[in-house]
């Protein structure tokens, strides 16, 4: 049984990596300082896991945290494009300064491996599909910039300290526990949250921008692949974590349709700042090196999720 540390522990992610692992058995140490988590996320597990209410900005608290850890998940982070553009320091605090912190702790505690929540929006605008990890990176937002320099800093941390170290880069990822209620939610959590109370979301832009949604399970399996896969296959290394299909704005609502039940129709707004037109991976070198496969598609995933909130609104209005 190997020791767990999950940053970001009380967000959509961390919580999902939370149960995982606690599924298969691992010990489980997470962090959150709830700057964007909920403790709600982990409400039916906290009793099986050791959680520490804690800021990665706080290097003492990260010392302790990483002490007689194996494996890090580091997914704390502010993860917005829009809050970046209207906060970029807070945006780099956290998502640059934090993973700083986090892999100082990790290299003095001699912690095995760190997996990073890294993000498809280092890839920016290029208009070349499907990205792939080879492309040079063109972050077009402080927060892209920031997921980006974080992701250099795992590599130099394994190149300078040894400390191994697999940035996984994160496109769209979805499900049950996103939280729909912000300005900032996903867009996916947003939409079914919205079309399930028979309010009418808004598309920003013309509808065809597309993304490479990944449902949380995908996610989940890439992180325990990350820890897995031999330090020859991964080490030091960047893969995209996606499923290599994508699906525009228009198209989501369409299917969402059905789903949710929904009879009225969808707004449209101008495209917002900071936003990439098309994003959509090519997932070979994770397949080869780290073994991924899409494990739960696009359209099993959204019923999943629509079910979920479903259920969470039946608890809550009754
Ligand atoms: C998302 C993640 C980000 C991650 C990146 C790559 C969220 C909140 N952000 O960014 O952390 O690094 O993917 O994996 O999950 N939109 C609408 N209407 C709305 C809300 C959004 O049309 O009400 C549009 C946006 O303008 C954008 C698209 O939907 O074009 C996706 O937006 P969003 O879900 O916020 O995700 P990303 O910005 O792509």
């Amino acid at each position: 049984m190997a020791k767990y540390l999950v940053t970001g522990a009380a967000g959509f992610i961390g919580s999902s990596l939370v149960r995982g692992l606690l599924e298969r058995g691992e010990q489980v140490r997470g962090i959150d300082n709830f700057s964007t988590g909920r403790r709600d996320n982990l409400a039916e597990v906290l009793d099986r896991m050791d959680f520490r209410e804690a800021d990665i900005l706080d290097l003492d608290a990260m010392h302790q945290a990483c002490a007689g850890v194996d494996y890090v998940l580091h997914q704390a982070a502010i993860p917005s494009v829009p809050k970046s553009l209207l906060d970029p320091l807070g945006s780099n605090r956290a998502n640059v300064d934090g993973t700083v912190n986090v892999l100082v702790a990790a290299r003095d505690a001699k912690v095995k491996r760190v997996v990073y929540a890294a993000s498809s929006s280092a890839y920016g605008d290029t208009p070349t599909l499907p990205k792939h990890e080879a492309m040079i990176p063109s972050p077009i937002s402080p927060y892209a910039v920031a997921k980006l320099a974080s992701e250099l800093y795992m590599v130099a941390f394994y190149r300078c300290y040894g400390l191994e170290t697999v940035s996984l880069r994160y496109f769209n990822v979805f499900g049950p526990r996103q939280d729909p209620s912000s300005a900032y939610s996903g867009v996916l959590a947003k939409f079914s949250m919205q079309m399930l109370q028979g309010e009418t979301p808004t598309i920003f832009g013309d509808g065809e921008t597309s993304r490479d949604f990944t449902y949380i399970d995908n996610a989940v399996s890439a992180n325990l692949l990350a820890c897995s896969a031999p330090a020859a296959e991964c080490a030091g290394r960047v893969f995209n974590c996606a499923t290599g299909r994508r699906t525009t704005l228009k198209e989501t609502f369409d299917a969402l349709k059905p789903l949710t039940d929904y009879k009225g129709t969808v707004k449209y707004g101008p495209e917002r700042g900071g936003d990439i037109k098309h994003s959509l991976a090519d997932i070979t070198e994770a397949q080869k090196h780290l073994g991924y496969k899409v494990l739960v598609d696009f359209e099993d995933g959204l019923r999943r999720t629509v079910e979920w909130y479903k259920k969470q609104g039946q608890t809550v209005g009754a």
